[in-house]
């Protein structure tokens, strides 16, 4: 099939570069003339795991290409999917302006039918809107479909590969029959294309992704009270997870969740519940439980300097929201690095992929490091923010020459407490007691 693509960020571009391997011939249309010309040119702007050998193999023979011309790129396209940003607007609704100006754009554009489909987490009577903003240019007939994306960054390669399950909201026949055509190697082994109407495919993502966010949420007010009576989150958590009911992923205490999704998602579902007078209290909770959270470690790190970080160097293990991505959006390091700027503390950082992406926001603010070790010279403490599998078995020896103090602050459960015992590090972690060093007396 013939496919085009508009939008070529995280999900733009695994989209567009997965159809390509199942053989359709795939135009990615991008109005940001820097990232097309790094595409064209063979740079991948974003870091994906697995994406490079997908990309390299497509473009290389032809089925993946990349413009900012719009009309060029849908020129012939049996499928368009609208893979655009929808930030949060000022009253946490997700903003469409980017959505509708390329529906604006399309209707005259569009010269036989095609299926457009909205890639994009958009609130619920989106696909309406989408369809009554081509239909005003448009002179051929058209569907709008809703086919909210799953994938998660890190992986995002695998889950569009394989999804557990692809939703697809249309009521066309003629649309479905498109859909299937386009789905069927991604589920041969059988996971299900579920087809619902648009307004419900466009709640089940909002759905899944504030569900997860109260998953994430309710742990970590679990790991708050665990502080109070003396329990460990961790041991908890593998009590709980292995109850098939409740499920191993998604119960890991930390710093609070962040990313493009969760955060703008459970804000923008809370939003159409305000709309639409329905007082949606648990989305309320999940949003506070968040943003405390996100601050939790700051007063430790106060605390523990005696209430002064004037001067103190902090480094800082990870940037990314998560580990296998480079996307700093929403990330809490950003919100904390700025809280220990403000404290007057002098923070390095080191993450293996995100650096550029906070260098371009931050700038010389802080310092960057080329390795994890290099960020511990002559600092004070260290404060983890991503969990890396990099930092899971650093060399303590090694950090021990370069640390001013054994000190860590760790925002996501690295380590095991025995492990911080023998080591001999003040150990402040999520949900679990603090490790403090033991004092040997003189006899
Ligand atoms: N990132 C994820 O993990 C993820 C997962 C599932 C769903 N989503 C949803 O998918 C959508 C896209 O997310 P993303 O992370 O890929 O965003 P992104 O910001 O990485 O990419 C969006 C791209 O659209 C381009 N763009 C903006 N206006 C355009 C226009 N008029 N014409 C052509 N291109 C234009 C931008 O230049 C950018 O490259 C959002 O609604 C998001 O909520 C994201």
């Amino acid at each position: 099939m013939k496919l085009a693509v508009i939008g070529t960020g995280y999900v733009g571009l695994v989209t567009g570069t997965c159809f390509a391997e199942t053989g359709n011939q795939v135009t990615c249309v991008d109005i940001d003339e820097r990232k097309v010309e790094k595409l064209n040119n063979g740079i991948i702007p974003i870091y994906e795991p697995g994406l490079d050998v997908l990309f390299n193999r497509n473009t290389a023979e032809g089925r993946l290409k990349f413009t900012t011309n719009l009309a060029e790129g849908i020129e012939g396209a049996e499928v368009i999917f609208l893979a655009l940003p929808t930030p949060p607007g000022e009253d946490g609704s997700a903003d469409l302006k980017y959505i509708l100006k390329v529906a604006d754009d399309l209707g005259p554009l569009l010269k036989q039918y095609a299926v457009v489909v909205d890639k994009s987490t958009v609130p619920v009577g989106t696909a309406e809107k989408v369809r009554n903003m081509i239909s005003k240019g448009a002179q051929v007939d058209f569907d709008v479909v809703s086919n909210p994306e799953f994938l998660r960054e890190g992986v995002a390669v695998e889950d569009f590969m394989k999804p557990d399950r692809v939703v697809i909201g249309t009521q066309s026949e003629k649309a479905k029959t498109v859909m299937n055509k386009l789905y069927a190697p991604l589920v041969r082994q059988g996971n299900p294309v579920i087809f619902m109407d648009e307004r419900s495919a466009e709640m089940t993502k909002y759905a899944a992704n504030a569900f997860l966010a109260v998953k994430i949420s309710f742990m970590n007010e679990i790991a708050n009270l665990c502080e109070k009576v003396g329990a460990n989150v961790d041991d908890i958590r593998r009590g709980i997870g292995t109850d098939s009911r409740i499920g191993k992923r998604f119960l890991f205490a930390g710093i609070g969740y962040g990313g493009s999704c969760f955060p703008k998602d459970v804000q923008a579902l809370a939003k159409t519940a305000q709309d639409n007078a329905y007082d949606f209290k648990i989305l309320k909770s999940v949003m506070d439980v968040n943003a405390q959270q996100k601050s939790k470690l700051l007063p430790l790190i106060k605390d523990h300097f005696d209430g002064n970080l004037k001067g103190k160097t902090i480094a800082i293990w990870g940037l990314a929201f998560k580990p296998y991505t480079d996307d700093i959006r929403e990330a809490p390091a950003l919100e904390n690095i700025r809280a220990l700027l403000s404290e007057g503390a002098k923070v390095t950082v080191y993450d293996p992929e995100a650096m550029e992406n906070v260098r371009n926001l931050l700038g010389n603010q802080i310092t960057y490091a080329h390795t994890s070790y290099a960020a511990l010279d002559d600092a004070d403490a260290l404060v983890i923010m991503t969990e890396w599998p990099l930092f899971r078995t650093p060399d303590f020896n090694k950090m021990n020459l370069l640390l001013k103090n054994k000190v860590i602050f760790d925002g996501r459960n690295v380590y095991e407490l025995d492990q911080m015992k023998e080591v001999g590090y003040t150990y402040y972690s999520i949900g679990r007691e603090t490790v403090m060093p033991e004092v040997h007396q003189s006899a």
